[in-house]
């Protein structure tokens, strides 16, 4: 550890509240992931953009590496600091700075937890609507470093969609304001959105500025029993036909399986194989017979077995649960993660493709599938068999997420949808991106932080 260093810091900032406390560097070495064992310098909590810029300037100093650190609730390793990074937490830049009515925007420092962005944003009567379970532990800066997307895509879009400017700080210890709120602005690249999804990797996101939209119509949740895997499919092509979607997502009997473990209540006496929360505009009579229109058509043609339209916010909130809870049930059982993105239309045969690998390599595994159906971002947890040891584990889920990565490679799709690649997923990016956009990649850090200082590791390595 680079001692002097940290001395050097410590006394030209001392406001920054370094911490070498081990269980500080535990705490913030870390994200949700717990595969690698934290190991940082120390840990940084600037205040403000100033002394962001002034802690660049001493890691290219020093050549100290930096990893950027928000709610930490990353599933992909971006977040994990294992080689004696400074970790920049921005938890005292928590702020909401302004509102603008105007423009329906507010301007946000990153460490502000999504949760209290979306209630600020209702102080004002209107709706940031990028939402996930994860809402009141992650923050702006960490969703715009990913590109958070989650359960409201379908109609909303990703978090790119709802930046209308961020403020970071390149790997030179360069402010960039870009974008500053313009809904038009065609004046060359758009490096606002070259910073969305770079992982920190790129740039510090030191402040934002998000736009609001109406509050949404009140709505309903429909939760309906499936009994075969292609039904989903015809199933979502009549609720998007029939009903204003909101979410459309699905789990299999294996994630209800841990749901309802981890205490939440069963919502049919028949278990199916698939499940379908579905939350539609119900604003009015005919929008509420709509959805009953839809499940009886599904009755009729044996797409649904069974189903439950929420009738109050309680409900609404309870069918929810069932698919919100699915991640912190599987914790305790530290799952192996895939978060991919298919086409829509490609869905079933790739469905197909995985199940028959999975069942003909490993059919003791538990695999858990849910996820965000209406966008093609599909979910599979492995779950580990308690008689196989933690490395041969990941060693043979490592050997299904090769096989995975050329069945989406053959399919045009993503080894991440909405997770990032971090540490997780970064051997198989080249089967996602050609090496042409990979070096176009590498070209882009190269300029924007030279030295290599950012998140070095994640998304791809740097020399
Ligand atoms: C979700 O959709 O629940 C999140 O992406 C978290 C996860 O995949 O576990
Ligand atoms: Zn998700």
């Amino acid at each position: 550890m680079p001692s002097s260093a940290l001395a050097v810091l410590a006394g030209s900032l001392p406001q920054l509240a370094l911490s070498t406390d081990p269980g500080d560097l535990e705490h913030y070495g870390r994200d949700w992931t717990r595969r690698w064992t934290p190991a940082p310098l120390a840990i940084a909590r600037p205040a403000d953009i100033g002394e962001v810029q002034a802690i660049v300037r001493w890691a290219l100093a020093e050549r100290v590496a930096l990893v950027p650190s928000g709610g930490r609730t990353g599933l992909s390793g971006g977040a994990v600091a294992a080689h004696g990074e400074l970790v920049v937490s921005f938890e005292r830049m928590n702020r909401v700075l302004d509102f603008d009515p105007a423009d329906r925007t507010l301007t946000v420092q990153p460490g502000l937890p999504l949760e209290r962005l979306q209630q600020a944003a209702a102080g004002h009567g209107l709706l940031y609507p990028v939402d996930f379970a994860a809402r009141g532990s992650c923050t702006i800066g960490g969703n715009i470093a990913t590109n958070a997307g989650g359960i409201r895509v379908i109609r909303y879009g990703n978090t790119r969609e709802w930046i209308a400017g961020v403020k970071v700080v390149t790997g030179t210890g360069e402010l960039l304001d870009l974008n500053r709120g313009l809904i038009k602005n065609s004046s060359g690249y758009d490096l606002r959105h070259l910073m969305i999804g770079s992982e920190g990797t790129l740039g510090l996101v030191v402040e934002a500025r998000v736009r609001l939209t109406d509050p949404p119509p009140a709505s309903s949740v429909m939760l309906l029993a499936l009994p075969a895997m292609d039904a989903l499919m015809q199933v979502f092509d009549v609720c998007r036909r029939r009903l204003a979607l909101g979410a459309f997502e699905f789990f299999t009997d294996r994630a209800l399986h841990h749901v309802l473990a981890h205490g939440a209540q069963r919502p049919f006496e028949e278990t199916a194989p698939f499940y379908v929360v579905a939350e539609f505009d119900a604003a009015d009579e005919a929008q509420q017979a709509a959805a009953l229109a839809v499940f009886e058509q599904c009755l009729e043609h044996g797409w649904v077995t069974d189903g439950a339209i929420s009738q109050s916010a309680a409900q609404a909130a309870a069918l929810w649960r069932l698919r919100e809870g699915i991640t912190e049930s599987l914790a305790a059982h530290r799952p192996y993660k895939n978060d991919i993105a298919v086409r829509i239309g490609a869905i079933p045969a790739f469905m197909h493709q995985m199940q028959a690998i999975f069942a003909r390599e490993y059919p003791a595994f538990d695999v858990v599938w849910f996820g965000h159906i209406g966008d093609g971002n599909l979910h599979i947890n492995v779950l580990k068999p308690a008689d196989l040891a933690d490395a041969a584990f990941i060693e043979q889920c490592e050997h299904v997420t090769r096989l995975l990565s050329e069945t989406l490679q053959a399919c045009g799709g993503s080894i991440s949808a909405e997770h990032g690649i971090g540490l997780v997923k970064k051997k198989y990016l080249a089967g996602t991106r050609s090496p042409a956009e990979i070096e176009v990649m590498r070209g882009i850090k190269r300029v924007l932080d030279p030295a290599g200082l950012l998140n070095p590791g994640k998304v791809f390595d740097t020399p």
